[in-house]
């Protein structure tokens, strides 16, 4: 049962956890995985996100003004791997990959697998090179209660598994001990 985070929803993504990033501009909707992402501010709260020019999800991400931040757990690393390595150009990644979702109040795509999400607004950009940085406003997180309450990932539940990626192809780890 997913719960909303309306204080430090920053936290979420204190641990740059691999993420899939969703996005859906009128109508046209994607997921691809980034580990390029962090939270840059806590007043207001905002998150920030690095994506390559040539993703299909750069214009709609640029267009729409939105994306989403759905955090996997370690269940979905078939999903996560095969976002990351294929294209919308290609495949319809929600179909292959029998991605369930829904979609919010702010138009974002949910997906139901995911331990917690968090919703952004562009609010600046910044062009970095190949890639650009979508600075995004917080405007709603949700998480798992069972693996995110009272402020604090617990650590001690399996499906609190987060994922990072050590940039090797297919090497991951995941975050499960607190020290
Ligand atoms: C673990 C992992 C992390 C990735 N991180 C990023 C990232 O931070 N930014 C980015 O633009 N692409 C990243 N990628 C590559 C994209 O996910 C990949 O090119 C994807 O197929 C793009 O999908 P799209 O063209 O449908 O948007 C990553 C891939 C993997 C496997």
């Amino acid at each position: 049962m997913k719960k909303k985070i309306s204080k430090n929803p920053t936290r979420l993504i204190y641990h740059n956890p691999v993420s899939l990033i969703t996005s859906n501009h009128n109508g046209t909707k994607n997921v691809f995985t980034v580990s390029w992402l962090c939270s840059v501010s806590n007043n207001p709260s905002m998150a920030m996100i690095s994506v390559d020019k040539k993703r299909r999800s750069f214009p709609l991400i640029e267009q729409s003004g939105k994306y989403v931040i759905n955090i996997p757990n370690i269940k979905m690393l078939k999903d996560v791997i095969y976002c990351g390595n294929v294209s919308a150009k290609e495949k319809d990644k929600f179909k292959e990959r029998d991605l369930k979702f829904s979609v919010s109040e702010n138009n974002g795509i949910i997906l139901d697998d995911a331990i917690a999400y968090v919703e952004c607004e562009v609010v600046n950009k910044c062009d970095i090179g190949d890639h650009v940085l979508f600075i995004g406003k917080i405007i709603d997180a949700y998480a798992d209660e069972e693996v995110y309450s009272d402020g604090k990932w617990n650590l001690s539940n399996s499906n609190a598994k987060t994922l990072s990626f050590l940039g090797e192809n297919g090497r991951y780890i995941t975050i499960d001990e607190l020290q």
